[in-house]
């Protein structure tokens, strides 16, 4: 008998690179999903076939190693290890993955693709499990393939709820839904530069994280927490050169960079989170602007793509923008009032699309409804 499981993409409204370090995010889930159709084997094989990417198959064992880096099967095989980790290894199964999820856009397709997987071979082998177990496991597993994130992607696509921005925090894992107010819209606008988790953007990505925690341990903190409590109290950063420095002697620019990004990027979160609780559309637009220059000035995670896209829907109508994810390419979140959007995605299409034959509505401009995560929407 052939039973279904899916994951969503998530788009991330604010609380960027700040997952890794414990701090509060606010994402919510696309309605565009990973769907996994299955059915269990009686062995420990796993085939799962994708349209674009053609077919793996492997055994299923608790000490997997990973393939070829790059190669989908890692994503498979992660889900495996993370289910094999805490459950052991169970009955393989037959499959076929199917998307309407941008890869590599910073819509988190890989994460919903372990996700999806994970759940199916739960299935499979009739295991339960809640979102926090499932939270223990997941964000592990995407070690496995390579990359060290936090847990958003996870927690967004396993526990978000329709209609609602999800406010993870992690410390301990909590997950909120907030409602949207009834006339904030958002859009997801590609920059047409892609975001390659698995290549060079990874190490960025590394790299930024690295910055942030050796800022921390300069500044004689255990925690990014205890940094936001202690507030006022720290050395406050000094004006140099035009610019927020902080004044230890040790603390290099791109780590003085990523502690400012890091604690800023924070204090947004809570602020956005308010906002939104009281239809603040104006105020919640301004946090998303100050959050891109943050990322694009001290992270430097931005490309040109992301800055044009974010421009182009600001004098489009819109009320905020942001690159969503990682960065390095990929995508942007665009809000607005539900009755500016038809506007700003005209503006945008004008504006920053036309002369990119590339250029592909379906894919690249998409509406971004807040839809269901994972345990909301199919019962487990
Ligand atoms: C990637 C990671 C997430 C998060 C974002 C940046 O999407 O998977 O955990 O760190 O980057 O906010």
């Amino acid at each position: 008998m052939t039973d279904e499981v899916w994951a969503p993409g998530r788009v991330n409204l604010i609380g960027e690179h700040i997952d890794y370090h414990g701090l509060s995010v606010l994402p919510m889930a696309t309605g565009r999903r990973i769907r996994v159709r299955f059915q269990p084997r009686d062995d420990r094989r796993i085939r799962a076939v994708s349209g674009p990417y053609g077919s793996r198959e492997f055994a299923w064992s608790e000490s997997l190693e990973p393939v070829a880096a790059g190669d989908w099967e890692n994503y498979l095989r992660a889900a495996a290890q993370a289910v094999a980790g805490h459950w052991g290894a169970g009955r393989g199964v037959d499959a076929e993955i199917e998307s309407d999820l941008p890869a590599a856009a910073g819509l988190a397709s890989s994460s919903a693709l372990i996700v999806a997987f994970t759940l199916c071979l739960l299935r499979a082998n009739g295991w339960r499990a809640g979102f926090e177990e499932l939270m223990q496991v997941l964000p592990d597993g995407e070690q496995f393939v390579g990359t060290r994130g936090g847990g958003m992607d996870h927690a967004a696509s396993l526990a978000s709820q329709a209609g609602c921005a999800l406010r993870i925090s992690f410390e301990p894992l909590a997950a909120l839904p907030i409602p949207l107010p009834a006339d904030w819209g958002f859009l997801v606008a590609h920059s047409l530069e892609t975001a390659e988790k698995s290549g060079s953007a990874r190490e960025a990505y590394n790299a930024r994280r690295a910055a942030g925690y050796t800022a921390l341990r300069k500044m004689g903190l255990a925690s990014y927490r205890e940094a936001l409590e202690m507030g006022q109290t720290l050395s406050p950063a000094a004006q140099v050169g035009g610019r927020e420095r902080l004044p230890q002697a040790d603390m290099t620019l791109e780590e003085s960079d990523a502690f400012l990004h890091t604690t800023g990027e924070a204090r947004r979160v809570e602020e956005a989170v308010r906002a939104m609780e009281c239809s603040d559309g104006a105020r919640f637009g301004e946090l998303l602007l100050e959050s891109h220059a943050s990322l694009r000035d001290r992270l430097r995670v931005s490309s040109a793509g992301l800055d044009r896209v974010v421009e182009a829907a600001m004098a489009s109508g819109a009320l905020g923008a942001r690159l969503t994810g990682a960065g390095f390419g990929g995508c942007a979140v665009v809000f607005a009032r539900q009755a500016d959007l038809p506007k700003v995605r005209q503006g945008l299409t004008e504006r920053f699309y036309a002369g990119h034959p590339e250029f592909r509505e379906a894919i690249h401009l998409i509406d971004a409804e807040a839809g269901p995560g994972a345990l909301a929407g199919q019962l487990q």
